[in-house]
């Protein structure tokens, strides 16, 4: 089993170029979606200090249900344009929120968390799910988790069945 490493001293963007490979290598070899998205949420949460939940929902019967992920017990269910996760999906953009108290209708899964990022998952042109990462700092995401988050979103969109 090989374990994540990456550079606590580096940058963020060191920090994502040192660990993308080490997402990449994890999930090839393995053909079962939710043994790679659970390891994926799993060496995401190692690798990002800021990160006090990272999980992915995936849209089931029109919504987002809640799948592999690694904090604290989440909400299931989350409907299509309701709180980050489902205004991420329904426009198909990244939303990083700097604080969450400040969004309209954010869903507190976890009181602790401040601030959050939400990326969609996209398969032929649809969104099939969100990678949604919550910090307990206020201001924890920046473009530059985007940019990166955005490219294990798209290493998902090529695993889903
Ligand atoms: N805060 C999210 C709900 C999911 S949890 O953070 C895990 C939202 O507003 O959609």
């Amino acid at each position: 089993m090989e374990q994540i490493k990456v550079s606590t001293a580096g940058n963020k963007a060191e920090v994502y170029r040192e660990l993308l490979p080490q997402l990449e290598s994890l999930v090839s070899g393995e053909n079962d979606f939710i043994a790679n998205v659970a390891n994926l949420s799993a060496a995401l949460k190692q690798a990002l200090p800021y990160a006090s939940w990272v999980g992915f929902y995936f849209m089931k019967e029109g919504g987002l249900v809640v799948g592999p992920f690694q904090g604290k017990v989440a909400c299931t269910r989350i409907k299509i344009g309701s709180g980050v996760c489902g205004t991420a999906a329904a426009s198909k953009k990244t939303l990083i929120v700097p604080n969450v108290a400040e969004f309209p209708g954010h869903i507190y899964c976890d009181p602790d968390s401040k601030s959050e990022i939400v990326v969609p998952l996209m398969k032929n042109n649809e969104v099939v799910g969100v990678l949604d990462i919550d910090s307990s700092s206020l201001d924890s995401f920046d473009s530059v988790d985007a940019q990166y988050l955005e490219q294990v979103a798209g290493l998902v969109g090529s695993l889903f069945p």
